[in-house]
């Protein structure tokens, strides 16, 4: 049997890769706030924003499934604070999208390695963003999430030379998220007519495209090679 987790299983990327993944007869487990009636897939609704009792409750459903060939965490649940200045942000929303973005990711892969440690391939993929890299106003939350779970990939690589651990820009892709980012006031974020530009464009991937490639990737050998990635290098 092979195990995949996969946050943010609801929507966007997340929901293709878990589509991907279960068609492809994998056992997959999606965890975002809402299920996806239409998933072939366990689904937990849980909220990531309270990530302890998700992480010990992937630790005791992990342990169940100890005597399997393979286990991979997919930490791609992530939420936008509303995009604009960080001194005009809402302290809870900056609050919900640290902890969902990069509290959540770093408590599931411990959970994750824990409860994993008998099984003979292991595999952590942490979606990122080219915004870990190249810093972005009115974005100062996700800039730091992503920059985050880049290096903590780095750091977690070098502790786990048994685990296979990568963080992957999936590249610009259609979902909510790009709706959100061009849906924001230009008088906030000064970027919103950049992502306008990019839909108008045609330059936007579709998650299924993305997932596939992703998916792709995740099952070569050299998966986790190159720590820090971005799909559109693969
Ligand atoms: N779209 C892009 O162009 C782009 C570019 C670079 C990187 N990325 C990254 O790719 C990943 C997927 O993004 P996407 O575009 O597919 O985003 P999306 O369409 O906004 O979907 C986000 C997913 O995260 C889940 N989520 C949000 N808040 C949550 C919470 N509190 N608890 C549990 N789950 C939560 C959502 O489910 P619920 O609402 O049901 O909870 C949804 O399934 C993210 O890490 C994003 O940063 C995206």
């Amino acid at each position: 049997m092979h195990l995949f987790i996969v946050t943010g299983s609801s929507r966007g990327l997340g929901a293709a890769l878990t589509q991907q993944l279960a068609q492809a007869g994998h056992t997959v487990l999606g965890i975002a706030r809402r299920a996806q009636p239409a998933l072939q897939a366990d689904q937990w609704a849980l909220d990531l924003a309270d990530p302890l009792p998700a992480a010990q409750r992937l630790q005791g459903w992990l342990q169940a499934h100890a005597g399997c060939e393979s286990a991979t965490l997919i930490n791609n649940a992530a939420l936008l604070s509303q995009p604009g200045p960080l001194a005009a942000t809402e302290l809870e929303e900056l609050s919900a999208a640290l902890r969902v973005g990069l509290e959540a990711p770093v408590m599931l892969s411990r959970a994750f390695l824990a409860a994993t440690a008998g099984v003979p391939t292991r595999r952590i993929l942490n979606i990122s963003s080219g915004l870990g890299r190249r810093p972005m106003a009115g974005s100062v939350a996700y800039c730091a999430i992503k920059a985050g779970l880049d290096h903590m990939s780095r750091a977690l690589a070098l502790e786990e030379p048994g685990v296979a651990i990568e963080s992957l820009a999936p590249g610009v892709i259609d979902t909510d998220m790009q709706g959100q980012l061009r849906g924001a006031d230009p008088a906030r974020f000064t970027e919103q007519a950049r992502f306008q530009g990019l839909k108008d464009a045609g330059q936007l991937q579709t998650a299924e495209a993305t997932a596939a490639a992703i998916v792709r990737h995740l099952l070569q050998p050299d998966f986790g090679k190159t720590v820090v990635s971005d799909i559109r290098d693969a």
